[in-house]
């Protein structure tokens, strides 16, 4: 068995989820870096080994449920254990409501959200035979869009709010299994997710944000580090918002 605890942290290969993969290898634990493709996953996955962390890849299309689930039980067959599941990947076709076609709505939600259904359902056994105090860790990637809602983003919207109902349900599924469940809903962060905005509209979010910035992946991947820490041991079923006050 690795004695490491073993991170599986999805949409990995750069923004929020390689800070997240980065931070987790940094704080010491085994991180399976996820991805559709393996260039980038690589060179993430060698920097983290150059810097004396420890990770592997694993490509899979976290949209073909199948493929997620089996590499769920592949890691945790080759580690002999599962600590952590961070649900990060995601995607957004962005569009108002009236112009919002079907397969808009249905590859967002099931992006964003069946796939983390798929893959916590996958952890969930793995996580119970945890032998260590410390127990399972399933972290969801919401977003502020999920608690406020966001015009143009019906679909995004919808599938972010979802992962809270479930982080809160799952929470409360496997809290007697010593396994926590939270959402992280970051706000405004720097990636190439964001990159694509109008200035326009970059400006107007950066006034509307108290801090008066937006975020980075570091500081995403520092809440992240902390929920699948020894010290979050207490915290179960939260939403933390990390976006600068946008959201309160
Ligand atoms: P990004 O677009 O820069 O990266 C997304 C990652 O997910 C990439 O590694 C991509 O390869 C992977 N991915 C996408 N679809 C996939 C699939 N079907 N199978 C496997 N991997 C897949 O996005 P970013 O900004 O790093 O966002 C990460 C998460 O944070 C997402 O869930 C996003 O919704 C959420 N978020 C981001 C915010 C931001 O301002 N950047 C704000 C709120 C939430």
């Amino acid at each position: 068995m690795t004695e490491k605890r073993v991170a599986f942290v999805t949409g990995a290969s750069r923004g929020i989820g390689a800070a997240i993969a980065r931070r987790l290898a940094k704080d010491g634990l085994h991180v399976v870096a996820v991805a559709r493709s393996a260039d980038k996953l690589n060179a993430i996955v060698d920097e983290i080994k150059a810097e004396g962390g420890s990770a592997e890849t694993a490509t899979v299309d976290i949209a073909d449920f199948k493929a997620l689930a089996d590499a769920i039980e592949k890691v945790t067959e080759a580690h002999g254990r599962l600590d952590v599941l961070v649900n990060n990947a995601g995607i957004t076709k962005d569009g108002l409501l009236l112009r919002m076609d079907d397969e808009d709505w249905d590859s967002v939600i099931d992006t964003n959200l069946k796939s983390a259904f798929v893959a916590i359902r996958a952890a969930a056994r793995p996580m119970m035979r945890i032998k260590g105090a410390v127990g399972g860790r399933i972290i969801n990637i919401s977003s502020v869009a999920g608690v406020a809602g966001n015009a143009g983003q019906a679909n995004y919207s919808a599938s972010k709010a979802g992962l809270i109902g479930l982080t809160k349900t799952v929470a409360k599924e496997l809290a007697g299994k010593n396994i926590t469940c939270n959402a992280i809903a970051p706000g405004f962060i720097t990636t190439d997710m964001t990159d694509v905005l109008p200035e326009q509209i970059k400006e107007g979010v950066k006034n509307f944000v108290p801090l008066k910035r937006f975020g980075q992946p570091h500081e995403i991947a520092a809440a992240v580090a902390f929920l699948a820490s020894p010290d979050a041991s207490y915290v179960t079923g939260q939403v933390i918002c990390v976006d600068g006050g946008m959201v309160m």
